[in-house]
């Protein structure tokens, strides 16, 4: 793993970030039904989570000489709230398995710090993903 790979990895996890925000903020927009204003709360919630994700990976990113994406990786769409769920809950799987790699890919690149940060962003990612699984486990419709 040299620079210039850890670079372009690390830009493709940031364009995932800000699609996350993009997506959280959108389907917040769009739940209704009884259960809107917890799937408000609960989709916004996330925002600043990712938002750090992504401010982490961009000054990272220049840190290591690197120019840090402005464009956001598609976000799936989604109609209803069970759809936005599931549509999050893969964005989220994703997330988990991004960052194990990476942490494992910063680690044969020699960078304690960038691993550990990745590591740390993988128990974030995690406990997105177990709150929305447990939302879908009982989903009633
Ligand atoms: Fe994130
Ligand atoms: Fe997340």
């Amino acid at each position: 793993m040299d620079k210039q790979k850890m670079i372009a990895a690390l830009n493709e996890d940031l364009a995932g970030e800000l699609s996350a925000i993009i997506q959280y903020l959108i389907y917040a927009s769009k739940a209704n039904g009884p259960y809107r204003p917890q799937l408000v709360s609960f989709f916004m919630a996330e925002v600043p989570d990712e938002t750090t994700h992504a401010q982490f990976l961009s000054n990272k990113n220049v840190a290591l000489g690197g120019e840090p994406t402005t464009t956001p990786r598609a976000v799936a769409p989604a109609k209803h709230n069970k759809d936005m769920l599931e549509r999050v809950l893969e964005a989220e799987k994703r997330a988990i398995e991004d960052y194990t790699a990476r942490a494992k890919q910063a680690e044969e690149f020699g960078d304690k710090g960038l691993q550990v940060q990745l590591e740390d962003m993988v128990r974030d990612e995690s406990g997105h993903y177990e709150e929305t699984e447990r939302m879908l486990r009982e989903w009633p419709l």
